[in-house]
């Protein structure tokens, strides 16, 4: 059975001490859970010591938002993976649309990036997905196939316990324009055969492979409840405990 998973990404939202409240709502609401969700909570570098802190005891987990394609050294601004485990992280996310758009990473950037990570011990969240462009011209099967080939096919199957795929469209990240369940679960089944012609059935079967993109409560079930579908990554949603927690309750 693979591991269902809601993960919220803050990305650059709240102070410290707004995070710290936060984790705690989250914490606090996830307790109650019982259907076998696991919950992840991905704030700020700067709140990771104080939310690990705040999450000491409960059963959400924390994950960075990005780590360095470095172990260490003169490269100012960024922070290497034993940072993010010494500072409590379990997980990282790694090529989040925004970090592909704005900041320029590439899928081989990718590739050293998730080397580091799992060889630090992280658990990572891989986003993969296409542009409003790519899908009008009927190329999302084919972006989502060569992210997801280039970065990881050049790791083990071995590895791939310790990696959960997010498939987020960006024309549905922050736009409050979801995919439709039949869209998601589509893309999400062939990502599952991308990985089983290359790794085998077994792997594929046992890949968390999650949704993102204008996820809420409301939309949350009908997605959830698709074959491929293996939870959600959360942005705006996840700013609120009730709304996070709400999704999480959906499956
Ligand atoms: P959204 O973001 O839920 O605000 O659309 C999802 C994401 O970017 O991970």
């Amino acid at each position: 059975m693979r591991k269902k998973i809601v993960a919220g990404n803050w990305k650059m939202n709240t102070t410290v001490s707004e995070g710290v409240a936060l984790a705690k709502a989250v914490a606090e609401k996830a307790a109650g859970l019982n259907n076998g969700a696991g919950i992840i909570v991905a704030p700020p570098f700067t709140h990771l010591v104080s939310v690990a802190e705040a999450l000491k005891g409960s059963k959400v987990g924390l994950s960075a938002q990005n780590c360095a394609d470095h172990t260490k050294g003169a490269y100012t601004g960024e922070v290497a993976v034993d940072m993010l485990v010494d500072a409590g992280c379990a997980w990282t996310i790694l090529g989040h649309s925004e970090r592909r758009q704005y900041y320029g990473e590439t899928d081989e950037k990718l590739v050293e990036k998730v080397r580091l990570a799992l060889d630090g011990g992280l658990g990572v969240i891989l986003c993969v997905g296409e542009n409003l462009d790519e899908r009008e011209a009927g190329r999302h099967f084919d972006v989502v196939k060569a992210q997801t080939e280039n970065v990881l096919f050049n790791f083990s199957a071995e590895d791939m316990k310790k990696i959960v795929i997010a498939y987020e469209p960006v024309w549905a990240i922050g736009t409050g324009k979801t995919a439709t369940a039949e869209q998601a679960e589509e893309i999400h089944a062939y990502i599952r055969k991308v990985l089983a012609d290359h790794f085998g059935k077994k792997v594929a079967e046992d890949m968390t492979i999650l949704y993102g993109g204008s996820c809420k409560p409301s939309n949350a079930k009908e997605l959830f409840a698709q074959k491929d579908i293996d939870g959600g990554l959360i942005g705006g949603a996840s700013l609120k405990a009730d709304d996070f927690i709400g999704i999480a309750l959906a499956f």
